[in-house]
């Protein structure tokens, strides 16, 4: 069941953030601890943004910090597990600072047995809480404060479209933007719909207001979030397709629009001629192709076959040539022949993405392919996740190589973490381009002259006209 978060609802919040600042013995730094994808990352930037607005302080260290929460992820079984290591580790620290309150929320709360197992082995514990409670952190925090005692909360309801919380942007250039929460495709090895929930779009007057203020404010990249963007606005009624929002930001006058994640299934011809008519639509897409076996996609119920696939990508390519692809794969997924795995290198040397996310396939409890008969073995799947890795490496290559003498236009983000003298920062198609330079150009929009390539990084030199 979705529920909506009326402002009265965020109007108790507000309220529950001013009695927190009353307590006595408050926590008075926090430190947040993330784990995931993008939607997590901004997440943490909502849940900071309320602990800011409760007085408290952005901790430099975990150690040091009053107040540690772990925003969770659980799409496969190694990030669930570090997440619980870490929390663990911190019981030490809390036997020799009994004040320490330790958090945690996201979707591993939401996953079934897992609120159960948080209250029986982790009595250390103080707050839990699932993705829909995000915006209820201030009452919990205060109420665990207050009563020292623990408070979970995990929902059964999804929340939607909560409008006017704080937020603390991490970055002053570059800016997350949700679009809609959930997922609704139930793709049999993954556990988002059930710890996200349905699809829900937020307004797109919402939308757009948010990234109009995000621009005047000196914002010049924003990255359109979503599990599956192309199916934008199909739970609206009279709302814009994924393809009329992307044409309706690009007139906010904010400079560089990305975006993230879409399912091949819902690539429209409208949106792949939006972006190739829209110049602030950086020329980078991720479309996860999971598997290059029409038998696994069919296990997989991703509802395109490999020809589909391929007509998509022949499709964006012919109508804008520049665009760089990326995608996700899975190996190992239960029933993978060896000839199901070879298909799917085929795949990825037909496509030559510029990147790709390889994972082994983890079983999730409460996913239908959890339970599906065959396996593949681990020593399997590392060999073959070993030979897709080796491929790729030589994609990658291909790929960056050949950008050498081309021109690319770079958000500057950052000095290099290697070389101090050196700046980084990406190109539209997503890849990291280090040139020399000097602080000031950090925030702007630079072009730079690719001159070499590393393993998985282009080198340039700034041009002297700014973009
Ligand atoms: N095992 C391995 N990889 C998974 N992904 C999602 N669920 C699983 C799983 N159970 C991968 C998919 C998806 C990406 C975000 O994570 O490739 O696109
Ligand atoms: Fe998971 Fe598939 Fe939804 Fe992506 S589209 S979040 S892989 S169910």
């Amino acid at each position: 069941m979705t529920v909506k978060i009326t402002p009265e609802q965020i109007a108790e919040q507000r309220r529950f953030m001013t009695l927190f600042q009353a307590l006595p013995d408050r926590p008075r730094t926090y430190y947040i601890v993330t784990y995931g994808c993008q939607m997590n990352a901004h997440d943490s930037e909502k849940l900071a943004g309320m602990l800011d607005e409760m007085g408290m302080e952005l901790s430099p260290a975990r150690e040091e910090a009053d107040f540690v929460l772990h925003n969770t992820c659980c799409i496969r079984d190694n990030a669930e597990r570090k997440a619980l290591g870490n929390v663990t580790w911190l019981k030490e620290l809390k036997k020799e600072r009994p004040g320490l309150m330790i958090g945690v929320c996201g979707c591993m709360v939401r996953e079934s047995g897992m609120a159960e197992k948080l209250l029986r082995q982790y009595p250390f514990v103080d707050v839990a809480f699932g993705t829909s409670n995000i915006y209820r952190l201030p009452e919990l925090l205060y109420k665990a404060a207050e009563s020292r005692s623990r408070v979970v909360a995990v929902e059964q309801e999804q929340s939607t479209l909560i409008e006017g919380l704080p937020i603390r942007r991490e970055s002053p250039y570059q800016a997350y933007v949700t679009i809609m929460y959930g997922c609704n495709n139930y793709c049999t090895y993954c556990i988002v719909p059930y710890v996200r929930g349905r699809e829900r779009s937020r307004s797109a007057g919402d939308i757009l207001r948010d990234i109009e203020r995000l621009a005047q404010s000196g914002v010049q990249e924003i990255m359109l979030l979503g599990q599956n963007v192309n199916s934008y606005g199909k739970d609206l009624e009279g709302g814009l397709s994924f393809a009329q929002l992307l044409h309706e930001a690009g007139q906010t006058g904010i400079p560089r629009i990305r975006f993230m994640t879409s399912h091949p299934k819902d690539l429209t011809d409208e949106l792949i001629d939006e972006i190739a008519q829209n110049p602030a639509v950086l020329r980078h897409f991720h479309l996860p192709a999971q598997s290059g076996s029409d038998r696994i996609l069919k296990a997989m119920n991703r509802h395109y076959t490999v020809d589909q696939y391929l007509d998509r990508v022949a499709r964006l390519r012919q109508a804008v040539p520049d665009i760089g692809i990326t995608t996700d794969l899975i190996v190992g997924f239960p029933g993978e022949t060896e000839e199901d795995f070879e298909a799917t290198l085929r795949l990825a040397d037909t496509v030559r993405y510029d990147s790709a996310f390889t994972f082994i396939y983890s079983p999730r409890v409460g996913t239908a392919a959890a339970k599906y008969p065959d396996q593949v073995p681990a020593e399997v799947s590392a060999r073959r996740i070993d030979r897709l890795i080796k491929l790729q490496e030589k994609h990658t290559a291909i790929a960056l190589n050949g950008m050498i003498g081309s021109e690319v236009s770079v958000l500057v983000t950052d000095r290099s973490k290697r070389d101090e003298t050196m700046l980084t920062g990406k190109c539209g198609r997503n890849i990291s381009v280090n040139f020399a330079g000097t602080p000031e150009d950090i925030g702007k929009v630079l072009n730079v002259k690719i001159t070499s390539a590393g393993k998985t990084t282009l080198r340039g030199e700034k041009m002297e006209v700014s973009a």
